[in-house]
């Protein structure tokens, strides 16, 4: 059996969520409902933080990865600041509370009017690409600092990944070509370039890469004279229960906190760190519950048809995504081998030929890591409604999202004659 890769305990044959019984949220709430859990949150942010002991880190929570505003405003709580893409994420971010300068907004492709709106809300801006920068340094000279996304074309490990973008052939940043371009609208508007940012991706699993990685930034760095922070975005991979390797983040801040030590030294000024986790603060903390609708065998297949869809967790058909699934009604059940699959009118499949313990209708599963881009990424494909969301801190179960009703689906239609 695969390790439990989340925090969700098992304790005289029921599983719970803090202290409270995965199946008394279901009950409460319905089915299919997001949960997420404070304190599992609260541990990899804490993770995250242990290594780094020397530098000045600021972690910026990437709420693209789960953007429930009770989860943002926690987060708040805990002292992050917010990385966002898109100017309703910027306003949610100060909805909750979050000032302008902790927020940084880190488009891609973005019309420039966007980036206007972020510069009159008062946020960190960051741009990625030459045009827009053009743009920025025409309208606002060095009146706003802004911090230039870098693609730095480093290798990683492997290439499998579709959110592989530090290669080269990725659409983010500008590439290190584009470099002498950035200098000459620098000294042409008088730009106040004050950060360099890059975004890893999830494949690099090693301390050595990363840190290879960065020395290149440090490098360019050093071409630029009124930096107040590097920013190394978001990308480290949590342990899901596959198997494959995760970077040790401890390690990575300790290896880090040493070399960013000594770039600054060499800077000649001590600046900020600065990294965007989405999926490693909230991936392990969300679990999608959903019960078992319908058993049926077709060919050799067992299938477990659950009471959700790719409509609410899109990952395994999008990314292949691999999310542990545990029964919490049977856990003590034989162990076999099923598909559970949604209830989209498509291929719609969670896990195939996963092995679960007996698995009935009525059963219900838990579906981890689901924190990260479940949601999010959720639609009412097939016109069906998008879960609740209810979020676990110190032991009470609170709703922070209703789930989507008949009216919400139809909200914005017009019917003509
Ligand atoms: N910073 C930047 C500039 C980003 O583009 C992203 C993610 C992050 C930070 C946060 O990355 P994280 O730490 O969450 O990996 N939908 C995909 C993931 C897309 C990530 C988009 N950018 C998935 O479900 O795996």
């Amino acid at each position: 059996m695969t390790k439990i890769a989340t925090a969700m305990k098992l304790e005289n044959n029921t599983y719970k969520i803090q202290n409270i019984p995965v199946e008394g949220l279901a009950e409460k709430f319905g089915t299919p409902l997001y949960v997420y859990d404070a304190d599992e949150i609260k541990e990899h942010l804490d993770r995250f933080r242990q290594g780094f002991s020397s530098v000045d880190l600021k972690v910026k929570y990437a709420c693209k990865a789960l953007t429930n505003m009770s989860v943002m405003k926690y987060l708040l709580k805990q002292g992050t600041g917010l990385d966002t893409v898109s100017i309703s994420e910027i306003q949610m971010g100060l909805t909750v509370g979050y000032q302008p300068n902790d927020i940084v907004f880190t488009p891609n492709c973005v019309d420039f009017s966007e980036i206007e709106q972020a510069v009159e809300l008062g946020v960190k801006i960051n741009i990625e690409n030459l045009s827009n920068l053009e743009k920025f340094a025409k309208k606002y000279g060095g009146s706003v600092p802004v911090c230039i996304r870098l693609n730095p074309q480093i290798a990683a490990q492997s290439n499998t990944d579709k959110v592989d973008w530090w290669h080269k052939q990725s659409k983010f940043g500008i590439s290190l070509d584009q470099i002498d371009d950035v200098k000459a609208l620098e000294s042409q508007y008088d730009l106040h370039i004050d950060g360099i940012h890059i975004h890893s991706s999830s494949v690099i699993m090693s301390p050595e890469i990363f840190i290879n990685g960065a020395k290149a930034v440090f490098d360019i760095a050093m071409q630029f004279e009124k930096l107040d922070f590097i920013d190394f975005g978001g990308g480290i991979k949590v342990d899901v229960g596959d198997g494959n390797e995760v970077i040790d983040v401890v390690e990575l801040g300790k290896q880090l906190d040493v070399e960013f030590t000594a770039f600054c030294e060499k800077y000649g000024r001590k600046l900020q760190l600065w990294f965007e986790p989405g999926r490693f603060l909230v991936g392990n903390a969300g679990h999608l519950l959903s019960r078992c609708v319908v058993r049926k065998r077709n060919g050799g297949t067992e299938f477990v048809g659950i009471d959700s869809g790719f409509n609410q967790l899109i990952r395994p058909m999008m990314y292949g995504a691999y999310h542990e699934i545990v029964n919490t009604s049977n856990p003590q059940g034989d162990q076999q081998k099923y598909t559970v699959v949604g209830n989209i009118c498509e291929i719609d499949n969670f896990a195939v030929d996963r092995v679960l313990p007996e698995t009935k209708e009525g059963d219900l599963l838990a579906i981890n890591s689901a924190g990260a881009y479940g949601y999010s990424m959720a639609s009412n494909y097939n016109s069906r409604f998008r879960p609740a969301e209810v979020f676990v801190v110190d032991s009470e179960a609170h709703l922070v999202r209703k789930r989507d009703n008949y009216e919400d689906l139809i909200r914005n239609q017009i019917i003509i004659d």
